[in-house]
């Protein structure tokens, strides 16, 4: 090989090396992947057998901003998602020992939250796709965004000796998007009273920030089996 060619190889190398570093930088964390089995549960707060197939995924990451009680003491919770031609359905076991709805904010009590982004665009605002859906311990449902109809969200609470179960139905804006291996955006949220009237902890399945009602773009991803 001439030294002018060597000379141009190996700046061409070095310049594919010094791209992919930079790309590598600049790129935000991937988005983690939860799996919906398909199916139908009987949405009544009792944990029937369509659930077994489907894998839990953990809501356990504190959101730092929101932190007034120990970590070690906040409630968090295992969520299985199950999906059919036109639901999305969440079974949520949470870990709480006290359980309160005495704030007026119904984030502020003890409830779960799903959000969901059904065209998966992760975009910086809520679009019509997008909507959070909430149900306190007491099974009183609450929620916002563009996405967001009262109607479209069904739920059945249930205390238990370690917390609460809270099995979810959403009814999509969009349900041409539920086919096999389809991809959602969704996060999940607990928010946790620690019987002082006012919300003690925050968490979260992914992203630990508190935008999740305003800002998709931090979202994981649903993957629909
Ligand atoms: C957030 C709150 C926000 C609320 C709006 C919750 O998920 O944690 O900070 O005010 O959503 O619905």
């Amino acid at each position: 090989m001439s030294r002018a060619l060597t000379f141009l190889s190996l700046s061409i190398l070095a310049s594919t090396v010094f791209a992919q570093d930079e790309t590598k930088k600049g790129e935000p964390k991937a988005a983690p992947l939860a799996i919906a089995t398909k199916g139908t549960p009987k949405v009544d707060g009792k944990i029937d057998d369509a659930w077994k197939a489907a894998t839990a995924v953990e809501v356990k990451k504190a959101v730092a901003d929101l932190q007034v009680i120990e970590e070690t003491k906040m409630a968090t919770g295992k969520v299985k998602l199950m999906w059919d031609a036109s639901h999305i359905y969440a079974l949520w076991e949470v870990a709480d020992k006290n359980l309160s709805a005495d704030a007026s904010d119904a984030w502020e009590q003890d409830s779960v939250e799903l959000f969901l982004d059904e065209n998966n665009k992760k975009s910086p605002y809520y679009q019509s796709d997008d909507a959070q859906y909430r149900c306190n311990f007491k099974g009183e449902l609450t929620g916002q965004g563009e996405g967001f109809k009262q109607e479209s969200l069904k739920a059945a609470a249930r205390k238990t000796k370690t917390g609460y179960v809270v099995e979810m139905a959403i009814k999509l804006n969009n349900p041409e998007v539920l086919k096999a291996d389809a991809l959602l955006g969704m996060e999940l949220q607990i928010n946790d009273d620690p019987g002082t009237g006012a919300r003690g902890a925050v968490a979260k399945w992914n992203h630990t920030g508190d935008e999740s009602w305003e800002d998709t773009t931090n979202f994981g991803t649903l993957k629909l089996k």
